[in-house]
């Protein structure tokens, strides 16, 4: 089946000539053509241009059977990718919201065994159909808001049965859903109780117990660490990426959300496919990252709902860095998917610049996935996961207009949703 969407007003993020990410000053490109057709066959983008040439295009490639989409005075853009997700959860947390709101911070609801620990309770006695039906709403939400890639995280079961189990929850939700999707083993997101006056002992299990299991169940495509001032040192964060190192998974890590910590080093000392979070980032960090292959991923949405500083992402990208931003969708500090929303306070609260927030969710995100082969752009060869907008009047509307969707009709590996 294929389908053509023509008259399109303008296409956005079209690549010639395929990049593997956008840094510094190269963030502030984003190629468009105006006027544009985009043609799809089965799962993939087959050709695009201005609609001048559309009937050369036709008769080169011949008679097909196509589906016709009109879009006039609506772009088309290629569907964000969500690198940094834990969508897959058992409940809601908007009772530590009033403890927030009064005046108690993440760590001190964490200390209290609130957070990821009340998360990890009831994960437990969730069952996996629960855990599946309840992130296969949010999936069908982001949906709607654009999302074509996303990346899931466990880090909620904090046993090896329950890090299995959600683990096998996010391999159901890449069979069913049309959504590509990423999985990511994160046994290390919090120190449980019953380890608290011997967390080695809990790195231990994590080393010899679930990452051994976890692989050979090809349960995961990349390996986490929550690296962090009252969550995991440095030194544990070593242990554990050398023993996922040794079973071939390949780190994105949590590092310097609540404070400076070394964790964007030992992320690149591992060759760490992205660091995320860096509310607290610093000369030498800068530096590090600088050389590396790893995408800087900063969380907006976190910053937002706990009230942390924001990452200085202008002085990353003036400093040359690429930049890559995601929903960090969870229970605990950011509950929202909506990656329009992301967008927009990367714009307002990072001051990035239309162009270089649409990058940081598309390309960008799509290498801190190991995606950008296949997904991120316009580009011939890559998988049709595109949407088309409403009428919209500019690309600057996308991040302007925040709080309302600006997304009309999906199309995931080519088909509408
Ligand atoms: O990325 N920082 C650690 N993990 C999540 C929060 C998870 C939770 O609170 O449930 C984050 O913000
Ligand atoms: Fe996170």
């Amino acid at each position: 089946m294929s389908i053509l969407i023509k008259n399109i007003k303008e296409l956005i993020q079209v690549e010639n000539k395929q990049v593997q990410w956008l840094a510094g000053n190269d963030m502030a490109r984003l190629e468009t053509l105006r006027d544009a057709y985009l043609i799809i066959e089965g799962e993939n983008i087959a050709a695009f241009g201005k609609m001048t040439d559309l009937g050369r295009e036709l008769e080169s490639s011949g008679s097909r059977w196509m589906k016709v989409i009109d879009a006039s005075g609506k772009m088309v853009f290629p569907c964000w990718c969500d690198s940094h997700t834990h969508l897959v959860f058992p409940a809601s947390r908007e009772l530590e919201y009033n403890d927030k709101i009064k005046g108690l911070s993440y760590e001190e609801i964490a200390k209290r065994g609130g957070g990821i620990l009340n998360s990890a309770r009831k994960t437990h006695e969730a069952s996996e159909k629960q855990l599946y039906y309840s992130a296969r709403q949010r999936i069908d939400e982001i949906i709607s808001y654009g999302t074509g890639a996303v990346e899931i995280k466990s880090g909620y079961g904090l046993t090896t049965e329950d890090e299995l189990k959600m683990l096998r929850v996010i391999r159901r939700l890449k069979e069913t859903t049309p959504v590509t999707i990423i999985s990511t083993f994160l046994g290390a997101h919090a120190i449980p109780m019953e380890y608290r006056s011997d967390p080695s002992a809990y790195v231990d299990l994590i080393i010899n117990e679930m990452i051994p299991q976890v692989a050979s169940e090809e349960l995961a495509d990349y390996i986490d660490v929550f690296c962090d001032r009252g969550f995991f040192s440095v030194e544990d964060t070593d242990r554990i990426l050398n023993a996922g190192m040794k079973y071939g998974l390949r780190p994105k890590i949590h590092a310097n959300e609540l404070g400076i910590t070394g964790g964007v080093q030992v992320g690149v000392k591992y060759n760490a496919l992205s660091v995320d979070h860096l509310e607290h980032l610093g000369d030498e960090e800068i530096h590090v990252l600088k050389g590396s292959e790893t995408m800087p991923t900063v969380l907006p949405g976190a910053s937002f709902f706990l009230g942390l500083p924001y990452a200085p992402v202008r002085k990353m990208i003036d400093a040359g860095l690429p930049v890559a931003m995601a929903s960090d969708f969870n229970p605990g500090s950011s509950p929202s998917g909506n990656m329009q929303f992301i967008l927009s306070m990367g714009c307002i609260k990072y001051r990035m610049l239309p162009e270089e927030a649409i990058n940081a969710i598309t390309i960008n995100g799509a290498y801190a996935m190991g995606l950008q082969d296949e997904l991120g752009s316009i580009a011939v060869g890559k998988k049709a996961n595109v949407f088309i907008t409403k009428e919209i009047p500019s690309v600057q509307y996308m991040p302007y207009a925040f709080g309302s969707n600006k997304v009309e009709q999906v199309l995931l590996n080519g088909r509408m949703i």
